[in-house]
């Protein structure tokens, strides 16, 4: 079981190697894409809050893809750290960006960047994080590209409560009537991790289930300190639990090895796990029944979207020119999410290609 265990988190570290490997990872000198062109393209500079981030390193990806022989990608890792990323905007800046894409590590700072951005009339394209809707209010120059984060909450939420209708019989393991559940949640005052929460749970009770929480903590989308969680919650609840519920996929990977040490899946140990992002590890424990489901968070869509905004940007013409993107009334391109089972696993597959 040990083994298990660490094959699991070796694949999610060769996964996330191999995407390290398809660009620089410097964190202060950026990844220049498309080397030999680079001068006679506009160049954006963009942040992620850390590279180390499962769901983020294929937002990346995209990005990297998507930039190519169209603009000068500046990239970099802002390693969690805000102050780091604020010294890296005026850096990017100094190097002549002429748009800026910006993952804020703390979603707080956007006003900060916005100031910065201001001043030299730069356009600042957020992803990923959401600011407050009164920052990107107060520049005409900014906008958001990523999704509704209520919209994953429902959708898992009805995930939820479709897996325990059709098999309450073996996931209501104390038989009275109740889904006793655990929730994963991501980092605290994300948008994404306070709607998923939030949603999630309120649509299974909307849905006429009645729900006990025996435990919620945060492991800061993390899996492995989601393993180290759920290791505790175990020890503790045992088989008390009845479904684990996680704010992203990663965590649901972390929960799940601590599940395989315990004796789950195997036998008739069982234990319904469900997450957010559909990124490739969960796809292939949907596929060998080790996950419900989860709910497909557009890594691909997401990652163009912020380079279509911004290149445009750069160029100086509508963020939207020759696009097919559209803004709502927050300035923000939406990207929706979309429910991921063994049934449409190929759904998952295809935004991941
Ligand atoms: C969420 C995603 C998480 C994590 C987070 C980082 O949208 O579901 O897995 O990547 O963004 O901000
Ligand atoms: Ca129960």
């Amino acid at each position: 079981m040990f083994k298990k265990k660490k094959g699991l988190i070796l694949s999610l570290t060769v996964a996330s190697s191999i995407l390290l490997a398809t660009g620089c990872s410097d964190s202060t000198s950026g990844t220049d894409s498309g080397k030999s062109k680079d001068n006679s393209l506009p160049a954006v500079g963009a942040t992620i809050y850390k590279f180390d981030d499962n769901f983020m390193s294929y937002v990346r990806r995209a990005m990297e893809t998507s930039a190519k022989d169209k603009v000068k990608l500046m990239l970099n890792d802002s390693q969690n750290d805000q102050a780091k990323q604020i010294e890296q905007v005026d850096t990017l800046i100094a190097k002549g960006a002429k748009s800026l894409a910006i993952n804020l590590v703390d979603p707080k700072a956007a006003q900060t960047i916005v100031d910065k951005a201001k001043a030299k009339d730069l356009p600042v394209i957020f992803f990923n994080k959401e600011p407050d809707a009164s920052v990107l209010k107060g520049y005409d120059k900014a906008y958001y590209v990523g999704t509704t984060s209520s919209e994953s909450g429902v959708l898992q939420g009805e995930l939820i409560a479709k897996a325990w209708e059709a098999n309450k019989d073996k996931y209501d393991k104390n038989k009275d009537g109740k889904l006793q559940y655990v929730l994963l949640k991501g980092e605290p005052g994300h948008p994404d991790a306070e709607a998923r929460t939030k949603f999630a749970v309120d649509t299974v009770k909307e849905k006429g289930i009645q729900v006990e929480e025996l435990a919620m903590d945060t492991a800061m989308w993390d899996a492995m300190k989601a393993t180290e969680k759920m290791d505790a919650w175990l020890a503790k609840y045992n088989d008390k639990i009845e479904f684990v519920i996680a704010n992203n996929d990663g965590m649901a990977l972390g929960a799940i090895a601590s599940l395989e040490k315990a004796g789950y899946f195997s036998g008739d140990k069982f234990m319904p796990v469900v997450g957010v992002d559909a990124i490739p590890e969960a796809l292939e424990m949907i596929e060998n029944g080790k996950m419900v489901g989860s709910i497909l968070n557009d890594a691909k869509n997401q990652g163009s979207a912020t380079i279509d905004l911004a290149a445009n940007a750069a160029n100086g013409k509508d963020v939207l020119d020759g696009t097919e993107w559209k803004l709502d009334d927050n300035k923000a391109v939406r990207v929706p999410y979309i429910e991921v089972t063994k049934d449409n696993i190929q759904v998952g597959r295809d935004a991941y290609k």
